[in-house]
């Protein structure tokens, strides 16, 4: 065979191959007490769900500092129709790729283990073996869903030294006792029983709420009266420590109609990375969410 025929040798990655030696980091470790520097001077947090190894990696690069690994990995992954059907080991999996590609790139972001469904209802000591089991494949917080019974658990877990993130409003794990994907919160009695979970997850100990699909005014109060724990909102207005979407919606991946508090960030972008980082850009100077368009 002569040289003509022989391949030349590839100078690039093949399949997106993560590069194992990065540039070193240009932020320190994202870390609690840093959240709440940022908290603190009045710098909005970012958060958006990965799934996998190379976008949580790309959304490190793009200066998000939070990564969930949330279970809607169930809809837009496995093509569930819910998040119902999502379990504890898939989850796992998919925490431990997310962490394997930031670890490979020497990423600096935080990363967030969704507890699935039936994963911390029986007890808690289920959900600490579940928290557990994510924990062990690298989340650095654990993530659950709803308020009132919860923070039992969520005091369980934080004593046990696991950090936690609470998550209130719409809660998907249990859309369908809600009714379906609806706003929550509106009407007095309503209002009144988010403020006081809120504030009860707060004393348990977490350090994160997410605020899903909650009018806009109630959850800038919520976030007034939380000073320990940092309010994340997606669909809840502007006003919340810092701002949460699910990466397939911000990036125009949704062959239907994408819900009201999401902003396609994709367009006029040349790349995944500039979309994430115009999402970043935005979230910190105020210009997304805008409560006109894309709260209650
Ligand atoms: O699972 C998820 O992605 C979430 C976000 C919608 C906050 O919980």
């Amino acid at each position: 065979m002569t040289s003509s025929t022989t391949s030349a040798p590839t100078t690039g990655t093949p399949y997106g191959t993560l590069p194992s030696a990065s540039p070193l980091p240009q932020r320190k470790p994202v870390s609690l007490p840093r959240l709440h520097e940022m908290r603190e001077r009045g710098e909005k947090i970012t958060m958006l769900t990965a799934y996998d190894a190379t976008f949580a990696a790309v959304a490190d690069a793009a200066g998000v500092e939070c990564i969930l690994v949330g279970d809607s990995l169930g809809m837009v992954c496995q093509g569930l129709s819910s998040t119902v059907g999502v379990t504890l080991e898939t989850m796992r999996y998919h925490t431990e790729s997310v962490v394997r590609g930031l670890q490979r790139v020497q990423a600096t972001a935080w990363v967030i283990g969704d507890l699935p469904f039936g994963s911390y209802h029986e007890s808690k000591e289920q959900a600490l073996r579940s928290a557990a089991e994510l924990m062990r494949g690298g989340a650095h917080m654990v993530k659950l869903e709803g308020g009132g019974w919860t923070a039992e658990t969520v005091r369980f877990l934080v004593e046990r030294g696991i950090p936690v993130c609470a998550h209130l409003g719409l809660t998907p794990q249990t859309v369908h006792a809600l009714g379906g994907y609806r706003v929550q919160g509106r009407g007095d009695a309503s209002a009144l029983q988010l403020k006081r979970q809120a504030l009860e997850l707060q004393d348990a100990g977490a350090a994160m709420l997410v605020l899903e699909m909650v009018p806009a005014l109630l959850s800038k109060e919520i976030t007034e009266q939380l000073k320990t724990c940092h309010t994340i909102g997606i669909g809840a207005g502007k006003d919340t420590a810092g701002q949460v979407l699910v990466m397939h919606d911000m990036l125009g991946i949704n062959l239907g109609k994408n819900p009201k508090f999401v902003r396609n960030f994709m367009d006029g972008q040349a790349s995944v990375r500039d979309a994430m980082a115009a999402y970043v850009a935005a979230v910190k100077n105020g210009s997304f969410p805008d409560n006109e368009l894309h709260a209650w």
